[in-house]
């Protein structure tokens, strides 16, 4: 399969009403994908996208999170099996709002990575780093930790079925986008570092995408890079037009 991929995060935006209106519009600005498209939208909404994709290949649906234990007394939790049960293909993970708003760290991200796969969903893995590790200069080794902790006890197999995001903190709903030069050279970095552990055919077929304010003006350059896989969108995705145009630069 390509590597290619652009996947919304909407975030918690969108009613389910409105939610069905966008994935409405977007199935009707893009047709059949030229890549693999994903909506990555909120829990209430999963089963509802799921069925609006039926018979739209290229599609699919992503939770925004998820419980790392299989089932039990968790109140408000959903668990792995239910979002596959339900559908649900892809699943974000670690990504920077739960980590600062829900304290989550990579030992339990890990947890819930293994969870995820051993249900039969591909879990998008996001790692970044804050504005001040970037600024001293520290972002490979801040980044290299998380993707070792969250990934570093993997299987070749489980692996396979990681998408990497990386999403500069700092970069996340500002309109700052890293220069392709930035996101090129932690690809990279994340790529060897996949390599180093996992040999170089795992390496080259896994999928990097970047997020951080990608918009239709940028995508075509940051995707124009070797290294960069796609993208993962916050705020552009909520726009049927922004979103398309986003899938088109790829
Ligand atoms: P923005 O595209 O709004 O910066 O959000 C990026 C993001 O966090 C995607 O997960």
């Amino acid at each position: 399969m390509s590597r290619t991929m652009v996947a919304g995060n909407w975030k918690m935006n969108t009613t389910p009403r409105q939610g069905h209106a966008l994935v409405r519009d977007v199935l009707e600005k893009l047709g059949t994908p030229p890549t693999r498209v994903v909506f990555g939208v909120p829990e209430i909404q999963l089963m509802a996208v799921h069925e609006q994709l039926t018979d739209h290949p290229g599609y699919a649906v992503a939770a925004q999170n998820m419980h790392q234990e299989p089932r039990g007394a968790y109140t408000g939790e959903v668990s792995a099996e239910m979002l596959a049960d339900a559908g649900v293909a892809y699943v974000i993970l670690g990504h920077s709002e739960r980590r600062e708003y829900a304290g989550e760290d990579d030992d339990l991200i890990n947890r819930k990575i293994v969870a995820a796969i051993a249900a039969g969903l591909k879990p998008i893995y996001c790692c970044g780093e804050k504005l001040a590790i970037r600024e001293a200069g520290n972002q490979e080794v801040v980044v290299g930790k998380q993707v070792e902790q969250a990934l570093g006890s993997l299987s070749p197999e489980q692996i396979r079925e990681v998408v990497i995001a990386y999403e500069p903190v700092w970069a996340i709903g500002t309109g700052v986008t890293a220069s392709s030069e930035q996101a090129q050279q932690m690809h990279d970095y994340l790529r060897r570092m996949i390599g180093n552990q996992f040999g170089s055919e795992i390496a080259d077929n896994i999928t990097i995408l970047y997020g951080g304010s990608v918009k239709p003006d940028n995508a075509a350059e940051l995707f124009a890079q070797p290294d960069v896989d796609g993208g993962l969108v916050g705020g552009a995705s909520l726009d049927a037009q922004s979103f398309a145009a986003i899938v088109r630069a790829l």
